[in-house]
């Protein structure tokens, strides 16, 4: 990546604000039921420490719409995360003012203090530059690391990098480089996959694709759209039927640029949205009124497999089926065998992918999963991260 690192710059001694992307899951105990996004950002945090600087952690979790809520207190993060660094990690309940600015000034080099999320003040959405300027005010130096909300320009992402010299983490180096690469010099075949449940959602990350790739697959929900475009009736499945033109003219694009663009040939069909329901694997030139297609069948799994077995590099986001549901998990679950195996570059981003990924036990396999939701999606779809652009370049 072509901008400057927290590796590129001096920090020894000097009060650095980090944004992280700790958006992780709660139950309703508080407790954090995943804690990857904070597991990601420990190279930055440990990097930090070693080299003797205050660390001052900001970030935001859930959606509390400027107000207060302790539901979406960012309280455990902090104790998870001093279990996490063996370090107590002290917590200040405000993010700026008086409380934060106290807990900053009792800071010693190689120590880390966690801040109360960014989100509960307006003005860290509406990236109001007073605010900024004051959670700028806590440090000498701005390190984002939080690649999940790159794509938003918010107070704590891009606001505070016109007070103070602003440097990319090391997590959202990596993110960027790994994606970076496989958009812009791919290793050949260029594969990816998208699915999920709506064309509408990835629209951007298809056109962009389809200037890049060298074959694409399309499983989940959305295939409906394109099957139908195709002249097949999909019966009761999710359609978008507005965007049925719309994939006519993706699927001629492909054709024009000599890109495979693959779809389903065969579905497991359910008679009702359900785990239980009555469901049977049929051609998708033989779906019933009645049915709904709930995941890709066997057919398409074995077409898809032999395409993925030929890549070079993956992209691979969102999943082929209602894979939370047993009855329709195997498509997504052979995907996911076939990616981690194809001995290519492999990356998969979206919420969705990653969960099928973690659950199918082959993360670990996977050249880079993406912490990013929304912000891979934007990066896919060829969008200026305004997070990643309001950093320093490299000299
Ligand atoms: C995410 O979970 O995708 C990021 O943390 C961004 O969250 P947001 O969509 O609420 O901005």
């Amino acid at each position: 990546m072509n901008k400057k690192s927290v590796k590129d710059v001096e920090v020894r001694g000097k009060r650095v604000l980090v944004r992280v992307d700790f958006n992780v899951p709660l139950n309703e105990q508080g407790q954090i039921t995943n804690d990857k996004r904070i597991q990601a950002s420990l190279p930055t945090i440990l990097y930090l420490v070693r080299e003797g600087a205050r660390v001052i952690l900001a970030s935001h979790l859930g959606r509390p719409k400027g107000q207060v809520n302790p539901k979406y207190s960012l309280a455990p993060v902090a104790e998870h995360l001093s279990e996490q660094l063996a370090q107590a990690v002290p917590f200040a309940k405000d993010c700026i003012g008086d409380v934060a600015m106290e807990a900053v000034s009792t800071l010693q080099d190689g120590e880390v203090l966690l801040l109360e999320n960014v989100r509960f003040h307006a003005e860290e959405e509406k990236n109001d530059p007073a605010f900024a300027k004051e959670l700028a005010g806590l440090a000498e130096l701005f390190v984002n690391d939080a690649f999940g909300t790159a794509h938003r320009a918010h107070a704590s992402t891009e606001g505070v990098t016109h007070y103070i010299p602003a440097v990319c983490g090391l997590l959202m180096q990596k993110e960027v480089d790994f994606m970076g690469n496989a958009l812009e010099r791919p290793e050949r075949p260029f594969v990816a996959i998208i699915g999920g449940a709506k064309v509408s959602d990835k629209i951007g990350v298809i056109e962009n694709l389809l200037e890049k790739v060298d074959a694409l697959i399309i499983g989940g929900g959305m295939a409906n759209t394109f099957l139908k475009a195709q002249g097949f009736n999909v019966g009761k499945s999710l359609l978008e039927e507005e965007k049925v033109e719309l994939a006519k003219q993706l699927i001629e694009k492909a054709k024009a640029k000599g890109i495979e663009l693959e779809l389903p040939i065969d579905v497991v069909a359910a008679l009702a949205f359900q785990a239980d329901a009555p469901h049977r694997t049929v051609k998708v030139s033989e779906i019933g009124e009645d049915e709904m297609a709930l995941d890709i069948g066997s057919a398409s799994a074995e077409k898809f497999e032999a395409r993925i077995s030929t890549a070079k590099t993956v992209i691979w986001n969102g999943p082929m089926g209602v894979f939370e549901m047993e009855a329709f998990a195997k498509g997504t679950e052979r995907v996911a065998q076939a990616v981690a195996t194809c001995g290519g570059i492999t990356i998969v981003g979206g919420g969705d992918s990653v969960a099928a990924v973690e659950k199918m036990k082959v993360a670990d396999r996977m050249t880079h999963i993406s912490t990013g939701g929304g912000a891979s999606l934007e990066f896919l779809e060829g969008k200026v991260l305004p997070g990643v652009a309001a950093l320093q370049d490299k000299e």
